[in-house]
């Protein structure tokens, strides 16, 4: 005897609107694009883009690509140079991801970029993907709906597979056409190949009428993981981190974790709990933030609290690691 699935599965054309809801209320839908299933989450909700990190069981925040219905969509979140428009112009809605420079004030959460100044727009093409991004009004950030160091999905059987009981929602909308991910272009600068995928290099080089630069080494995404750490355009704080606190020396800023402070901890310059309940989910939602907000202001040490190893603990702690060994 099987157990019965705990996921709930939709035919598409019923699930749109129940899918937005679930979106809207911070739930995790897994939904058909035309390159492979992903993991939607809000993109402007932290707390939810971390549940998702949690989801796919992925050992380090990797920036993930925010979807949006159309062009201006896009263009309200990032700044789009020459080249993009080009791009954007000719392969969107497609197989095409391009990362661009966030506009200020994008609404995008800190989490879903990983500290970045840049982040990865994308117009899918599939019907019940736009469907989706229609009803629901604002960007999703999705993954490939796996488990992390599985191979893509390309139908609603095989996220069942790998996801059943970690996520609320399923959209069936039967096998991906292209069942590849999305070729990845940064527009940061001179057009470069992040990732090969749906979209042939030839295709772009024809509109751009010259051929795509290759991408720096530390900038290498896709089958080779990024290690975002390793990018210059990371997160780098101003102020030392000093990890493992037990207490508060007098000038520190302190990043708190949980119910019991460390000592000391009144005499902080500043002060921001990434978990008063000690939740590594809100923990990771309230990491780049609470990060960006204590390291200003002319503070030049933040003391941190030990954080647990387990769960997003351990993606917690390899970014304060990268963050606290950068001088
Ligand atoms: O086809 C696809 O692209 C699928 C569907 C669901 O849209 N999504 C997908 O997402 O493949 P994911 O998370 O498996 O891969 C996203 C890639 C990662 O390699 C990530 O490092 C890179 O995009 N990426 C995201 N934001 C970036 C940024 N700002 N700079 C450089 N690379 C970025
Ligand atoms: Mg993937």
């Amino acid at each position: 005897m099987t157990a019965p699935p705990k996921t709930r599965m939709f035919r598409a054309e019923a699930a749109t609107a129940e899918a937005a809801r679930c979106l809207a209320a911070g739930g995790l839908v897994a939904f058909p694009t035309e390159t492979v299933y992903g993991l939607g989450a809000d993109a402007t909700n932290a707390r939810a883009v971390a549940r998702l990190y949690e989801a796919k069981g992925r050992p380090t925040f990797n920036p993930l690509i925010a979807h949006v219905v159309h062009r201006a969509a896009a263009q309200a979140i990032a700044q789009f140079n020459a080249d993009a428009l080009l791009l954007a112009g000719a392969f969107w809605p497609g197989p095409l991801t391009l990362v661009l420079p966030r506009r200020e004030g994008c609404p995008v959460a800190e989490l879903a970029v990983a500290g970045l100044n840049s982040i990865a727009l994308r117009v899918p093409s599939h019907p019940v993907a736009q469907s989706l991004l229609a009803a629901f009004a604002k960007p999703v950030v999705a993954p490939s709906a796996n488990r992390s160091g599985h191979v893509s999905p390309t139908t609603a059987a095989h996220v069942r597979a790998d996801l059943d009981g970690r996520i609320d929602l399923i959209v069936d909308g039967g096998a991906t056409p292209v069942g590849l991910e999305s070729t990845i272009v940064a527009c940061l600068g001179e057009p470069a190949l992040l990732r090969p995928g749906g979209l042939p290099r030839e295709a772009i080089e024809r509109v751009l009428q010259r051929p795509l630069a290759v991408a720096p080494a530390s900038a290498a995404v896709g089958h080779r993981p990024l290690a975002p750490g390793r990018l210059t355009s990371h997160y780098a704080p101003h102020a030392l981190l000093r990890l493992d606190a037990q207490s508060v020396v007098p000038g520190e800023a302190l990043l708190a974790f949980g119910p019991v402070l460390a000592a000391g901890a009144s005499h902080a310059v500043r002060m921001f709990n990434l978990s008063e309940r000690g939740d590594l989910v809100e923990a990771a939602a309230n990491l780049f933030s609470h990060l960006r907000a204590l390291d200003g202001a002319g503070i030049k040490i933040i003391a941190v609290m030990p954080i647990p190893h387990q769960g997003l603990g351990e993606a917690i702690n390899d970014r304060l690691i990268r963050a606290a060994a950068r001088r």
